[in-house]
């Protein structure tokens, strides 16, 4: 059964049923066989080196309504925060003093000129004081903040910020709409993506692994998407049931579908990475959530980004996104020191002090 496989993996390209074979393939030997050949290919087009982007979640105010997510409008079991800029410096000083080279800024979504000015200005300000004899141009900024009009991401652009992630969640318009409000286009979401790429962005993408009524066709044409789309960075991870989202309902068929859909996720990081080469992928924490070594496993199928938290404690229980997120109460000294050790036990090395871009977009 598994010589099918190796026939497929031997291939330049695969058609669309050679992605769903891969992805259908269950056998121990047969998912050894993908996740050693996504290793190969790794290793020959953008090298072992794993690179770090420290995370600062820094708002989970958010006008989206997502049906599976813990941070919607709708949740009224949070307490809304939006973090005060000296607290976010001081995080970004911290990561900069680590050697982690870039940050992420993540966000719930808000298009209101009081967020967009203070977006601009943080990462005006970022850029500022972390500069240093590493660094010359400061940390590399990352954005992760949702939808906005061309205009608003060129702003962002211009201040300093240089790639952006905003996932399509699944490429199956019927899917989204099953997961959004109508007021939530996936025409929109895609049309961000252009904008993105207009603006002179890295573009990182990525959807979720196992949502209902998902199947492995979906999944293949997400990777095409990603191909098509001519995506820089991407960002997957298994969907999770949160226990106060209208997908709650869910928790007893999930509970039993775990390791499929843990399986499945580490299958798309293989398979996506044959298939790109030399995007970079980062194994999420969302993995993490389902397995406590999710994360590791996501380097060894080929993943070569790590996102450790840094968000300030004191709310970092406010932004679960989905439930069992880890590090919700560590500090993020400890999440260092566990992060590189992480990383190290895979026999992978950490790339320190660098921007750590695509080489898919540095290649164009
Ligand atoms: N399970 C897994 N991932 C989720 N996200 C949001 N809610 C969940 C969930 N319940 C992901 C979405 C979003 C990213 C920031 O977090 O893909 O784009």
């Amino acid at each position: 059964m598994t010589d099918n496989i190796t026939k497929i993996l031997e291939k330049k390209e695969f058609t669309r049923s050679d992605l769903v074979i891969l992805l259908n393939e269950n056998s121990p030997d047969g998912i050894e066989k993908i996740r050693s050949k996504a290793y190969s290919i790794m290793k020959e087009n953008i090298g072992e080196e794993v690179f770090l982007r420290g995370l600062i979640e820094f708002s989970n105010v958010c006008h989206n309504d997502c049906y599976y997510c813990g941070i919607r409008k709708s949740n009224k079991n949070i307490k809304r925060y939006t973090l005060e800029d000296k607290e976010i410096i001081e995080s970004a000083l911290w990561c900069a003093e680590q050697g982690y080279g870039s940050l992420v800024l993540q966000s719930g979504e808000r298009q209101d000129k009081a967020f967009i000015d203070l977006v601009v200005n943080l990462v005006k300000k970022i850029k500022k004081e972390t500069r240093s004899d590493k660094l010359p141009d400061g940390l590399g900024i990352t954005l992760c903040v949702g939808e906005q009009s061309k205009d608003i991401y060129k702003q962002f652009f211009d201040a300093g910020a240089h790639r952006y992630l905003l996932r399509i969640e699944t490429s199956n318009p019927e899917l989204y709409k099953n997961l959004h409000p109508d007021l939530q286009s996936f025409h929109n979401r895609v049309k961000c993506l252009d904008y993105l790429k207009e603006v002179g962005f890295q573009v990182g993408t990525g959807v979720m692994i196992g949502l209902p009524h998902q199947t492995t066709e979906d999944l293949a044409d997400d990777i095409l998407f990603f191909k098509n789309y001519d995506i820089d960075m991407i960002g997957m991870g298994p969907f999770i049931v949160h226990k106060d989202t209208p997908l709650n309902y869910l928790f007893d068929v999930y509970l039993k579908k775990k390791r499929y859909i843990y399986e499945l996720s580490l299958k798309m990081i293989a398979i996506t990475r044959i298939f790109l080469k030399d995007v970079n992928i980062a194994s999420t924490t969302a993995l993490q959530a389902m397995y406590p070594m999710g994360r590791e496993a996501g380097l060894m199928f080929g993943a070569n980004v790590i996102m450790p938290l840094l968000t300030p404690n004191k709310v970092r229980k406010e932004y679960q996104l989905y439930d069992g997120k880890p590090c919700i109460d560590e500090f993020s000294n400890d999440c260092f020191d566990c992060i590189q050790l992480r990383i190290e036990s895979t026999g992978r090395s950490v790339a320190f002090n660098v921007y750590g871009d695509s080489k898919h977009f540095t290649h164009k």
